[in-house]
């Protein structure tokens, strides 16, 4: 609607200020055309000696129409509003300015022929009157496009402040939201923790499996608190094998998800340092193993390939061979909400992209995907 609206504006402008310019030009020839009469009635009326005074005279009367007045030959006798100072500019830069404001209306206007009888019968050639456009035609040709041009630079601005202010409303949401969360299961994990003790001193807990069990869901609780109080402030990174990291996580998803998905690592080197926040980026290789999972129906094979790339970069490849994503959803697969699934929130992929471009100033897309081969998603992040 808004390009509809902003075309039909400026082509309203456009084509109104054309209709003014078509009117003005038509005014400014009948005035030269009277001029060129008046200069024509003249010189039928005066003796000859006083031709060249009137025609100055004239021509002087113009102050804004740029006019040249030749002979019948073509040579020039006089000019007006052409911009020649003859105090300031040399004869031959005179000359110059005067010959291509003379092409310039050659090619703009046919020229008025003025007549003289002069006691023959038949009217002779007398001289030709040629003409251009006047500065206010000139600007007002340019005009609407300036004035266009202002609009939509100004409409550009306004648009880049409007979308820096949502999206500082959203950061302030994302960042709020994940300080609170951190803060509110602090105190129940806390509390939790005081209660494992307790539990860990009676003798008939320690027979039953509960307190291994127990000790695992309260680490789990504890690692997303971390993931939602890094998200929430500016988290720190550190050097650490990336390797390493990924193993971790796989090991830690693997009894997680179903035994008939395989998930294998390859990697170029073992040793291959990146600047990592962890428990951010294993939420975000959870997220793709969670959705790679959900693609595949739940049996299938991962792939994370860990690459090196041009220019100091790692790749993470995360691929499946799943039921891939529709071409025309590919660009809507980051945004907040987007989800092809019954109980999915749309999310997992919006915080990947947050923590990778925000927090590890890196890079995450689709580097490949369909119904055939699957998906890779592709992160990349600088190598240190
Ligand atoms: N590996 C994949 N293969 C096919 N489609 C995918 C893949 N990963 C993501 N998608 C598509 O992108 C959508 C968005 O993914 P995202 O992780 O952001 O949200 P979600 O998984 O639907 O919900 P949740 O917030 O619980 O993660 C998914 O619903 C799915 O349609
Ligand atoms: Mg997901």
């Amino acid at each position: 609607m808004l390009t509809i609206v902003s075309i039909c504006i400026g082509s309203g402008t456009i084509f109104y200020t054309n209709f003014l310019v078509e009117q003005l030009k038509e005014r400014e020839k009948q005035q030269i055309e009277l001029f060129a009469k008046t200069l024509e009635y003249t010189i039928n009326e005066e003796s000859g000696s006083n031709i060249y005074f009137i025609t100055d005279k004239i021509l002087f009367e113009n102050k804004s129409i740029p006019t040249i007045l030749t002979n019948e030959t073509g040579d020039i006798i006089d000019y007006r509003n052409i911009a020649i100072d003859s105090s300031r500019h040399s004869l031959s830069e005179i000359q110059k300015r005067l010959s291509r404001a003379f092409e310039d209306m050659k090619n703009r206007y046919e020229a008025i022929p003025v007549t003289v009888r002069d006691g023959h019968s038949s009217p002779i050639i007398f001289g030709y009157v040629y003409y251009s456009n006047s500065f206010l035609l000139k600007q007002l040709t340019y005009y609407p496009y300036v004035q266009l041009a202002v609009i939509a630079l100004f409409g550009f601005i306004a648009y880049l402040a409007f979308s820096y202010s949502k999206s500082a409303e959203q950061n302030r949401v994302w960042v709020g939201l994940a300080k609170e969360t951190a803060h509110q299961l602090g105190t129940p994990i806390s509390s939790l923790m005081a209660w494992m003790e307790l539990l860990r001193e009676d003798p008939d807990m320690k027979e039953k499996n509960a307190i291994t069990e127990l000790d695992k869901d309260i680490r789990r609780l504890q690692i997303i608190t971390e993931r939602f109080s890094s998200i929430g402030s500016v988290p720190a990174l550190q050097p650490e094998n990336i390797n390493q990291i990924i193993t971790n996580g796989i090991q830690y998803l693997r009894p997680r998800i179903s035994s008939r998905v395989s998930v294998k690592t390859i990697s170029v080197s073992e040793n291959i340092m990146v600047m990592i926040n962890t428990p951010l980026f294993d939420w975000v290789i959870e997220n793709l193993i969670k959705n790679a999972v959900d693609a595949m129906g739940g049996e299938g094979a991962i792939t994370i390939s860990i690459l090196r790339g041009s220019e100091r970069r790692v790749f993470i490849d995360v691929s499946d061979n799943g039921k891939g994503i529709p071409k025309s959803k590919i660009k809507e697969v980051f945004k907040p909400g987007y989800t092809s699934k019954k109980r999915g929130w749309g999310l997992g992929l919006t915080l990947a992209k947050r923590i990778i471009e925000i927090y590890h100033n890196g890079k995450i897309f689709v580097l490949a995907s369909d119904e055939i081969n699957g998906t890779t998603f592709r992160i990349s992040l600088p190598s240190t």
